[in-house]
């Protein structure tokens, strides 16, 4: 574990962001960070996760980075009471950390399986009780918790069965734990992103243009069409958003094609 780069920033409250090295963890620390939050940046890469913090911490940004692997059931509790004592108790957590390797189901080993059921399901459980125990114990009322999803939990495509299977079960387990920590007044909602280019060659030319003839937006998504979604959940302006899980993939969940039936 490690951390790095703080920035006292008073009274900020506090959000832990997993994943959040690259991509859209990344971005949604930087949302949080340049809308009134401090941040406590995880991730598995360490020195990912460092290096991004200490260059927004250049900005004048109030950040620490924590190396995290969120399928840890030892370290989640040991970081989350860490980051605790270091920056505070934590108001808000984004369960962001997650993978989506192609595995076809007839060569899919075990181990493809445990690893995405681990990191996606079980970090997202791990992470969500850490915190909810973490509120619970001091005693306080309120807090919010944003899971991801994915398109995938409602439309299905080949090669990633074990991926689909973990967001659709997040879908659930965000229901669920919107009930059981409604009591501490934490809200617990998710995100469904459809596409997000968060990276060069994520997605071959071939794969975009069959997807776009799937959107209705007319684009694919960038991590921005993400970070304010997740921002304006942890809002006090989505305090009676609760066990929801918000698409944000310009419509690609209303149906299969654009294409136009015609005389039918
Ligand atoms: N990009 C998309 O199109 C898309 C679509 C739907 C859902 N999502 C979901 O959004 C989330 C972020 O996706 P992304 O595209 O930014 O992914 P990414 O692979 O670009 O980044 C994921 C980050 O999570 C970290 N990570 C991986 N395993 C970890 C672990 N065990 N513990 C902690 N951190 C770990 C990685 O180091 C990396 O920094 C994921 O949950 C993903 O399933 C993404």
């Amino acid at each position: 574990m490690t951390a790095s780069a703080h920035v006292s920033a008073g009274d900020l409250p506090l959000a832990i962001v997993t994943g959040a090295a690259r991509s859209l963890g990344h971005d949604i620390s930087r949302w949080l960070l340049q809308h009134g939050w401090r941040v406590a940046m995880t991730d598995a890469d360490g020195d990912g996760v460092k290096a991004a913090a200490a260059a927004f911490a250049s900005e004048g940004l109030p950040t620490q980075a924590w190396q995290l692997d969120v399928s840890d059931a030892h370290a989640v509790p040991v970081v989350f009471d860490a980051i605790q004592k270091a920056m505070g108790l934590p108001e808000a957590l984004v369960n962001n950390a997650g993978i989506y390797p192609d595995h076809v189901l007839l060569d899919m080993r075990v181990e493809d399986w445990d690893r995405v059921i681990g990191i996606n399901l079980r970090g997202t459980f791990l992470c969500t009780q850490a915190f909810g125990r973490q509120r619970r114990d001091a005693g306080v009322h309120g807090g919010a918790i944003v899971n991801f999803a994915s398109a995938a939990a409602f439309s299905a495509r080949p090669g990633v069965a074990h991926y689909s299977a973990s967001k659709a079960a997040i879908v659930m387990f965000t229901k669920s734990c919107a009930q059981e920590l409604g009591p501490l007044g934490i809200r617990v909602n998710a995100v469904a992103p459809g596409l997000i280019e968060v990276r060069e060659g994520q997605v071959t030319p071939e794969y975009r243009d069959a997807y776009l003839t799937m959107i209705p937006r007319g684009r694919t998504g960038r991590a921005p069409d993400i970070s304010g979604v997740v921002g304006f959940l942890l809002s006090p302006e989505a305090d009676f958003v609760n066990a929801e899980c918000i698409a944000v993939d310009g419509g690609f969940l209303a149906g299969r094609s654009l294409v136009r039936a015609g005389t039918l």
